[in-house]
């Protein structure tokens, strides 16, 4: 009888640790450095030019999410983007997958893309060559649990990682042309200005779905810019449209731009 209380004992505190809440990232080191259709209520706010340039020459840029999923704020932007019809990237750290499955399949049924931000959130740069492969793999198993096989592309922690240890590396890798710095500023208005401001047709934009600040800029910057003509889509559809086949390997801050790994 003892036994048996010590196993239940054991499993609750390991159920408990299991789903802990999300950690939060060290993120010193970030100072180094299904196609979606605009709703017909936005498009009908659209004055006659804009109309016409949109029809003419479609505007699309792909909105990406890193260090979720988290309960409390990841399901509030779901919400938000399926309401105004835009596709983001999902850039998930492995730890954080059990108790978010729900979370991740809603991702997946809804049209986004998942990717792997490890599992751990280590900086590969520094790892060992073996813990690089396995950080990398043991997320990527846990997404396969969570919503089957796929391609989960890498955005490495911090957007560093070596050229050695991109070696390793059997996807495409993801960087970034827009960072508004969400995770330092922790304010809605001064995120979308800052992204207002930088923001170019073909853009991969930085955010993490970790803050209810940066979740509320997304929905805003979304609202802002689908009335400017811009499309939402995933990154792998943006690399599609612009008819670039990503390398294993290669880390790119969008499809037309490489970004050198030292
Ligand atoms: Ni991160």
């Amino acid at each position: 009888m003892k036994k048996i209380m010590c196993m239940l004992l054991a499993a609750a505190l390991l159920s408990a640790s299991a789903c802990a809440g999300p950690m939060e990232p060290d993120l010193a080191a970030y100072d180094a450095s299904g196609r979606a259709e605009i709703p017909v209520e936005i498009l009908g706010e659209l004055d006659e030019e804009t109309r016409e340039d949109l029809l003419a020459e479609p505007k699309y840029v792909a909105l990406t999410f890193d260090d979720g999923p988290r309960a409390d704020t990841t399901g509030r932007l779901l919400d938000g983007l399926l309401e105004r019809g835009a596709a983001a990237t999902f850039f998930v750290i492995g730890e954080q997958v059990p108790c978010n499955e729900a979370l991740l399949q809603r991702m997946k049924a809804e049209g986004h893309q998942i990717g792997n931000h490890t599992y751990s959130h280590v900086r590969l740069l520094k790892a060992d060559k073996d813990a690089v492969v396995e950080e990398v793999h043991k997320a990527e198993t846990l997404l396969k649990e969570a919503v089957g096989e796929g391609d989960f592309w890498l955005r490495p922690p911090y957007g560093l990682i070596g050229s050695e240890r991109a070696k390793l590396i059997k996807t495409p890798m993801i960087y970034w042309s827009v960072d508004p710095q969400d995770w330092k500023l922790l304010d809605k208005d001064k995120v979308v200005a800052a992204v207002m401001d930088a923001v170019q047709p073909g853009d991969i934009i930085l955010l993490h779905d970790f803050y209810s600040t940066s979740v509320d800029a997304a929905l805003e910057i979304v609202d802002r810019l689908q009335k400017e003509g811009y499309d939402f889509v995933t990154v792998e559809e943006l690399f599609r449209i612009q008819g670039v086949e990503p390398q294993p390997g290669t880390l790119y801050a969008r499809p037309d731009r490489v970004r050198e790994v030292n």
